[in-house]
Formats: C-alpha cells, sequence, structure tokens
C-alpha cells in the first residue's frame, strides 16, 4: 500500500458578510507556516471566460434565465476541476472560498419549483469532493451589523435568511457528513483559532494516505 500522503481539501463557506475571505487568507497563511503547499481557490473564479459571465450578471449588467446561471456556475467549477486533483495529487492542500454548496443553496433559494435543492445538486456530481467543509455561520441581524450588504444580486437580507435555511437543509442530507458549523459570529481571531484546530483534525487522518472522493449522487 502507498504511504504517499496527498494534500488536504478544504473548503470554506458561508453567508456574504460572514468573513470568507479573511479567514480563508488566514488559513492559507497558517498552512504555509506550518510548512504546507497552498494552493488557493476561489469561486465563482471571475477570470475565465464563463466566470466573466457569472460577474456581469451578479453586477446586474447582464441576465440570464435561473437554470442557466447556475449551470454556468457549475462549469466554473468543473474547469478547475483536473487542476484541483492533480494539485491534491502533488501533495499540495487546495483551499476554496465557495464550491458547490455555496452553488446549490443560492440557487434553489430562488424558490422555484423546478429547481429545487436535489435538481441543483446534479450537475456538481462527479466534482472533487473536500474533506472538510466549514461552514461560517453568521445570523443575518450580525451580518448586517457588519456594514450591510453589497449590491451585487444575492445580497438583499431575504436573499441571505434563505440561503442561511437551505444551508442547514443541506447539511441534513448526505453531504452533511463532511460540513462543520464554525460560530463566525466571534472575533476574527478566535475563528481563525477554531478553523485551523478543525484542519489540522482532518489533515491528521489517515484518509490523506487514500485518493480524494468525488461528489456521490444522492
Ligand atoms: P462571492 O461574493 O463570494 O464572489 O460570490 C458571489 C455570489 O455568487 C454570492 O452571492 C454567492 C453566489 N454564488 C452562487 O450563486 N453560486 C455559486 O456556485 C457560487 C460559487 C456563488
Ligand atoms: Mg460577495
Amino acid at each position: 500500500m502507498s504511504t504517499h500522503r496527498r494534500g488536504a481539501f478544504i473548503v470554506i463557506e458561508g453567508l456574504d458578510r460572514a468573513g470568507k475571505s479573511t479567514q480563508h487568507a488566514r488559513l492559507c497563511q497558517n498552512l504555509e507556516n506550518h510548512g504546507h503547499r497552498v494552493k488557493r481557490m476561489k469561486f465563482p473564479d471571475r477570470t475565465t471566460p464563463i466566470g466573466k459571465s457569472i460577474d456581469a450578471y451578479l453586477k446586474g449588467e447582464s441576465q440570464q434565465e435561473d437554470h442557466v446561471i447556475h449551470l454556468l456556475f457549475s462549469a466554473n467549477r468543473w474547469e478547475t476541476a483536473a487542476s484541483i486533483r492533480t494539485a491534491i495529487e502533488e501533495g499540495t492542500t487546495v483551499v476554496i472560498d465557495r464550491y458547490y454548496c455555496s452553488g446549490i443553496v443560492y440557487s434553489a433559494a430562488k424558490g422555484r419549483d423546478d429547481l429545487s435543492l436535489k435538481w441543483a445538486r446534479e450537475p456538481e456530481v462527479g466534482l472533487p469532493r473536500p474533506d472538510l467543509c466549514l461552514f461560517l455561520d453568521i445570523t443575518p441581524e450580525a451580518a448586517a451589523k457588519r456594514g450591510g450588504f453589497g449590491n451585487e444580486k444575492y445580497e438583499t437580507s431575504a436573499m441571505q435568511k434563505r440561503v442561511r435555511e437551505l444551508f442547514y437543509e443541506l447539511m441534513q442530507l448526505p453531504d452533511g457528513q463532511e460540513i462543520k458549523v464554525i460560530d463566525a459570529g466571534r472575533g476574527i481571531e478566535d475563528v481563525e483559532r477554531d478553523i485551523m484546530e478543525r484542519v489540522m483534525r482532518v489533515m491528521a487522518q489517515t484518509k490523506m494516505t487514500e485518493g480524494l472522493e468525488s461528489i456521490l449522487p444522492w
């Protein structure tokens, strides 16, 4: 049996204003300080042609049918899936700011009968599955106190409230296994310490000598 240790695959999820970008940066830096090679990623990746369409949509510069934008978000993950697998196989730890959970809940939060959680999850089946998904949780009230929302498409309190409910619904389903809730309403350092502790615990597991799993169908 091979004793080669692959990199870990860590995702940071959460609502807008939960502090994802800050914690993503700190986690990556902390891992590097511990001697790990780290690949930083974020979705949507607005730099690719698909990402540029998503960016225009989020800024209100273009319209997209709800299923179409959903599939573009998913395609934006698929265009990097091979590079995630390669990095991890080479021993690099991949840390992503948002991934397929955001993809599912934001689309399902629109409340269409023909865009359920189940439907929204289908295009994600087969993507590399994270070892750990940290859900940075913050109440809509606490998020609002952090300076309010910006003016991108989904940054309204009604949408955020629904997204949070759906994150909790998703956690009751098989995907909940690797999702850990982090109370992001605390100070930056407390959240940072909590995240690092959980990441180190996952990285110490023997799972790292096995190949990366894929997102399975329900
Ligand atoms: P960002 O603020 O992290 O750049 O994300 C932009 C918005 O896109 C945010 O409101 C969440 C939303 N989103 C989706 O609707 N589907 C997705 O697949 C992803 C990654 C983000
Ligand atoms: Mg945002």
